[in-house]
């Protein structure tokens, strides 16, 4: 097979068809089923953005009621997940919790149903189990700070929306509405981008046949990835690691110097700025003015005006959205639980639209290994 045949990373490769969302790199703009993704965040509440990519349309007021409704049974923290997560060392990787409590949900809700002929389940069946993981996350990555820092979880308010709720049960104060805002705006930019690594991850495993929860624990172990979703994190190390403003040139000079990724900037489709920035970036600016923080917005401009101006590679969603939960006051190793609870939207939408049309997914490869050989002395039996 010709090199040029091979695209490594799959890079530039159209995989399939979606009607769940555009990445549009050369208007750099992203659209969820039509509506661009700014228009989402400045006017819709998440639970809202869910259903439109569930679905297809935004939901009535009475359609956004009864999800409402139904979710609300998944609120609270499991007593079975937190057995699952309580059994693991306090210190292991939040995203290994969140992989072992998803995947805990899926062996209870799939006890005694039959086969692996079975595990596909009907399309209500995975609307029904994108809506558990839904509902469910945010206790599960609440409790998971929570329990870092030996504090007990604290039970869903009915009466908070998504975002308010999510807040209380990691922190246990009545969230600002400024910080609700925000964290409503980060969820509905981080729900869903196309065939990103985790969710690629997550239709790869659904086209086997194989179950909607471990396509979801499949996309959890490949968002943990620094060059995918643990970026996020990665961003405040490097924060951590330089310190202030006055110290990114020479911090700078050594990581280009060392071959390092800033994690934060850079993207395989977005390649002069990616659509949902400015939207993040507004929203951290605001959490900068309420926590009074021009230090972060120092360190940020500097890094990012550095960095750009050397290599004229921009920022991603990761980099405006470290110092945004940091702000809000989440653990870094919670940020990319934050990613997960927010791309269960996506990962889901993209599990039940590959089982409604579905094609093993199997590429080829190129083999460049020894020439056909044989054991010395080995005689086929004849
Ligand atoms: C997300 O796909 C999605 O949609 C993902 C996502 C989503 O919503 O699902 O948008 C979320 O994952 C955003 C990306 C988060 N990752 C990071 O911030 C990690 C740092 N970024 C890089 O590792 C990199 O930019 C990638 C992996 C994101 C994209 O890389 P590509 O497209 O594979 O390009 P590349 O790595 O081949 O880079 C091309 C050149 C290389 O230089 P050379 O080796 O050719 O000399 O640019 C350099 C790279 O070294 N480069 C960087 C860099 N990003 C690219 N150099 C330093 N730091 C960086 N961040």
């Amino acid at each position: 097979m010709a090199d040029t045949d091979i695209k490594k990373g799959l890079a530039g490769v159209v995989a399939d068809v979606t009607a769940i969302s555009k990445v549009n790199p050369d208007t750099n703009s992203l659209l969820y089923r039509g509506y661009p993704v700014q228009e989402l965040a400045a006017t819709q509440p998440f639970d809202a953005v869910a259903y439109l990519l569930w679905h297809g349309e935004l939901p009535t007021d009475e359609q956004l009621a009864a999800q409402r409704a139904e979710g609300r049974q998944y609120r609270a923290l499991a007593p079975e997940v937190k057995t699952a997560i309580d059994q693991l060392p306090l210190d292991c990787h939040p995203m290994d919790e969140l992989r072992t409590a998803v995947s805990a949900i899926g062996a209870i809700d799939l006890a005694g149903k039959g086969s692996v002929l079975d595990a596909v389940g009907t399309v209500e069946e995975n609307r029904a189990r994108s809506l558990h993981l839904f509902a469910a996350l945010p206790s599960i990555v609440a409790y998971g700070q929570r329990r870092r820092q030996h504090l007990e979880p604290i039970a869903p308010r009915e009466e908070l929306d998504y975002s308010s709720n999510f807040l209380w049960m990691t922190f246990g104060e009545e969230p600002d509405p400024v910080v609700v805002d925000a964290f409503n705006r980060s969820m509905i930019l981080y729900a869903e981008h196309s065939f990103n690594a985790s969710t690629f991850t997550a239709r790869v495993i659904t086209s086997t046949l194989s179950d909607l929860y471990s396509a979801v624990v499949g996309a959890i172990g490949a968002l943990k990835g620094p060059l995918h979703g643990g970026a996020n994190e990665a961003v405040l190390h490097i924060f951590d690691e330089i310190g202030s403003a006055d110290n990114v040139v020479p911090w700078l000079d050594d990581a280009l110097a060392s071959k390092r990724k800033i994690m934060g900037f850079g993207h395989r489709v977005y390649k002069r700025g990616d659509s949902r920035v400015p939207t993040m970036k507004a929203a951290l600016d605001t959490l900068i003015d309420f926590y009074d923080r021009p230090d972060v917005l120092d360190l940020y401009s500097t890094l990012e005006a550095e960095f750009v101006g050397r290599k004229g590679i921009y920022p991603n969603l990761d980099y405006p959205s470290g110092p945004a939960y940091n702000l809000m006051g989440f653990d870094t190793l919670t940020f990319t639980p934050l990613f997960v609870a927010a791309r269960i939207t996506g990962w889901t939408a993209h599990i039940l639209e590959q089982q409604a049309s579905n094609a093993l997914i199997r590429p080829l490869s190129a083999y460049d290994g020894p020439d056909e050989r044989h054991i010395n002395g080995y005689r086929p039996d004849t």
